[in-house]
């Protein structure tokens, strides 16, 4: 049993949400006590919909939205108003109704080509983080969802990402979608001060099981480990119908 991370289930969504706006403000909260700014990487997919809607409707003085930076974990390959977009569900449903400033949100150029869009991607993290050849940078707070198959980001199974450990964003092919997607390495995830995982559903309750069963041999998500940080995971009772009675 994976035992290095902290494991929240509750009942349905509508208790997840509202636990995870929270962990958010509060992460929120302490970065930018401590160092002026808080600096995120939003998942994409349907999963984090609600939480945006409910961060979007939190009280203004409730976060600093100014000093918020806001980064993606992944990026599917499509322009910025395309419906796949994972910018565009982040910025419906939370960047465009918050005082965030626009020169602070590092969206993912996938209307380029993919390695283009990733190499790019990789240099405005550079520069952001002020990184020397060879260090990763160390986010606030990444957050990541889980696929039925157990990928997360898009590091799916199989796929040639999961063996990336020097470089920070790659353009990962995904024989399934027969098509790339820009995503974070593990490096990075696993250099994040937090990284929060979300995921509800029954579709989900396997590949939660097989993570948290199996760190190694499990699948993708399982292999998300921060060196020196914190590994939430929030689950709906559903998602976590089949873990052990006493983990849940
Ligand atoms: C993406 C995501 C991906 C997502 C999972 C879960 O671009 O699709 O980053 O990793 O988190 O596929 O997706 P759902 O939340 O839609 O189930």
């Amino acid at each position: 049993m994976n035992t290095d991370l902290e494991l929240r289930v509750f009942s349905a969504p509508a208790e997840l949400f509202p636990a995870a706006a929270a962990e958010f403000a509060r992460l929120a909260h302490t970065a930018i006590r401590t160092s002026g700014r808080f600096t995120v990487a939003l998942s994409g997919g349907s999963t984090p919909k609600n939480l945006f809607k409910l961060l979007a409707g939190l009280p203004a003085q409730d976060i600093s939205w100014k000093q918020v930076y806001f980064f993606f974990g992944d990026e599917r390959h499509v322009p910025p108003d395309d419906p796949e977009s994972n910018f565009r569900m982040a910025n419906e449903t939370l960047l465009s109704k918050i005082p965030a400033r626009p020169e602070n949100v590092f969206r993912i150029h996938a209307e380029q080509d993919a390695e283009t869009a990733a190499k790019d991607y990789e240099e405005q993290l550079v520069k952001f983080f002020n990184l020397q050849s060879g260090q990763f940078p160390r986010f606030d707070l990444i957050m990541l969802g889980l696929g039925p198959d157990g990928h997360t980001a898009s590091l799916f199974p199989g796929s040639k990402g999961l063996s990336e450990m020097h470089r920070l964003v790659i353009a990962n092919w995904v024989e399934k979608f027969n098509a790339f997607r820009i995503t974070f390495t593990y490096p990075v995830l696993d250099h994040a001060a937090c990284v929060m995982f979300m995921a509800t559903g029954a579709d989900k309750a396997d590949a939660v099981r097989r993570v948290i069963e199996d760190k190694k041999q499990g699948p993708p998500a399982g292999r998300v480990s921060p060196i020196e940080g914190r590994l939430l995971w929030f689950l709906d009772r559903d998602a976590a119908a089949e873990l052990p009675v006493g983990s849940r």
